[in-house]
């Protein structure tokens, strides 16, 4: 049908364009989608870790045409009812006193602007990252993330720098120890004394980490409280991205609800709006709002605002309250985490299981013992990789697989049927990539 057209004339994300065969997609509804052959596919990844509140939904479906039909688009200078709507609920929806929000079409752009309002507030330079963590692929965003996804576009921006995870199960600092140590939050302060705390305009860190294999530390509270007393002893702010972890995915609003923390900056994407429409959102405490009563944002973008993405954004927060969807993300997440935790025991080839909410992934290895993973980092997949994605892909279940990792992030409306029937297919790709490997 359309595959050979979209191959021809269309650039895909992240390939080598010769050897892709997308499937073509006809329709979604719920948490399912269907190719153009009628074949469903259980959408057990949300599509991007995006569609949190399911596909098809009406209410913000309605939101989109009705403001399409009042007014589809104006300027980002202009007021619009929408706007205010939206930026009141994100108020109220964010922890602490997170105020006042920036509107983007994306992720990363929101990142960009997140990191370029640190940079006006402080008056410094430096953003302090992690190895192991997605920003975006824009250039500022793409060098804040350490994902080797940046590498190939170096050298990125000058003013980033990058220090290690809290990654337990491959520890830097504390693997032969019986438990963390806390050193991953001692080594970022370090690298900030290193690099002179004066020049340090923020620390940019995931709620929870996402794509890179949801590192946390297992103190994950004491991790984030910590760091962010050094930041307010040293005038450095702390931006949190919520981009894949916010809207519910960790079973509360945003992820750092676990820790306790109130950022200064939190973006957010993806969920914001399920991916019905486009959006990204920066939300800045109110003293950092108030900076700019006299100050000018230095920031700006033609579709910023656009109506009709905040349209779809408002509606969807109304389904994430009216179905209390973050309360079900917590309690289906549970029975998730329970079937996995199983899957784990019963499969020698998981190394770990780690996640919250409806958030997880399997890290799969050679052997528990030596945690050789089953597929290199940054490398093309292994056989049994290869082989558990073909089972998943034939058997209609569509997931992530990154290395030597399968990520769960359905929607957080799945229901008991489909989680057995999720977990079924990933039981089979266990047991088909543990006897490759063999
Ligand atoms: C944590 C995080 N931040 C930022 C982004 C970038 O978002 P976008 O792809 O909408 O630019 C992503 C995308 O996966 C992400 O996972």
């Amino acid at each position: 049908m359309y595959l050979q057209q979209n191959l021809d004339y269309t650039l895909f994300d992240w390939s080598k364009q010769g050897d892709l065969t997308p499937i073509e997609v006809e329709r979604a509804e719920g948490c399912y989608f269907w190719d153009s052959s009628g074949k469903r596919y259980l959408d057990w990844n949300s599509q991007i870790m995006n569609v949190n509140i399911g596909h098809g939904n009406r209410h913000v479906i309605d939101a989109i045409h009705a403001q399409a039909e009042a007014l589809p688009y104006v300027s980002s200078f202009m007021a619009t009812r929408v706007r205010g709507e939206l930026g009141e609920k994100l108020a109220e929806i964010t922890p602490g006193d997170l105020r006042k929000t920036f509107f983007t079409l994306g992720g990363a752009e929101a990142v960009e602007n997140a990191m370029k309002i640190a940079r006006m507030v402080t008056g410094r330079d430096k953003i302090v990252t992690r190895y192991r963590a997605y920003h975006g692929a824009t250039a500022g965003a793409a060098s804040a993330g350490g994902d080797p996804r940046r590498l190939p576009l170096e050298p990125g921006v000058p003013w980033i720098v990058r220090a290690h995870d809290p990654y337990r199960y491959r520890c830097l600092f504390c693997r032969e120890l019986d438990g963390c140590n806390l050193i991953c939050e001692d080594h970022i302060e370090q690298t900030i004394e290193m690099e002179g705390p004066q020049n340090v305009a923020a620390v940019l860190l995931e709620g929870w980490s996402g794509s890179s294999g949801l590192i946390q530390s297992p103190r994950n509270a004491e991790y984030f409280q910590r760091l962010r007393r050094y930041c307010d002893r040293h005038g450095i702010l702390l931006i949190i991205d919520e981009v894949m972890s916010g809207f519910g995915r960790t079973g509360k609003w945003f992820a750092i609800e676990h820790a306790d923390v109130v950022p200064d900056i939190m973006v957010m994407a993806k969920g914001l709006t399920s991916g019905y429409l486009p959006l990204g959102a920066v939300t800045v405490r109110r003293d950092i709002a108030d900076h700019f009563d006299d100050h000018t944002l230095w920031a700006g973008l033609t579709y910023g605002g656009h109506p009709m993405c905040l349209a779809a954004a408002s509606a969807c927060v109304d389904v994430y309250r009216n179905d209390n969807l973050i309360e079900r993300a917590a309690q289906m997440g549970q029975r998730l985490r329970d079937e996995l935790t199983a899957l784990a025991q019963r499969h020698a080839i998981v190394g770990e299981l780690r996640g919250e909410g409806m958030f997880y992934v399997l890290e799969l290895v050679r052997e528990r013992a030596t945690r050789e993973p089953l597929s290199p980092w940054n490398g093309p997949l292994s056989a049994p990789m290869r082989r558990a994605k073909q089972y998943l892909d034939s058997a209609g279940l569509y997931t992530y697989i990154r290395w030597n990792m399968i990520f769960s992030a359905p929607p957080l409306i799945l229901s008991e049927a489909q989680l057995q029937q999720g977990i079924a297919h990933l039981d089979q790709a266990l047991t088909l990539a543990g006897n490759e490997k063999r």
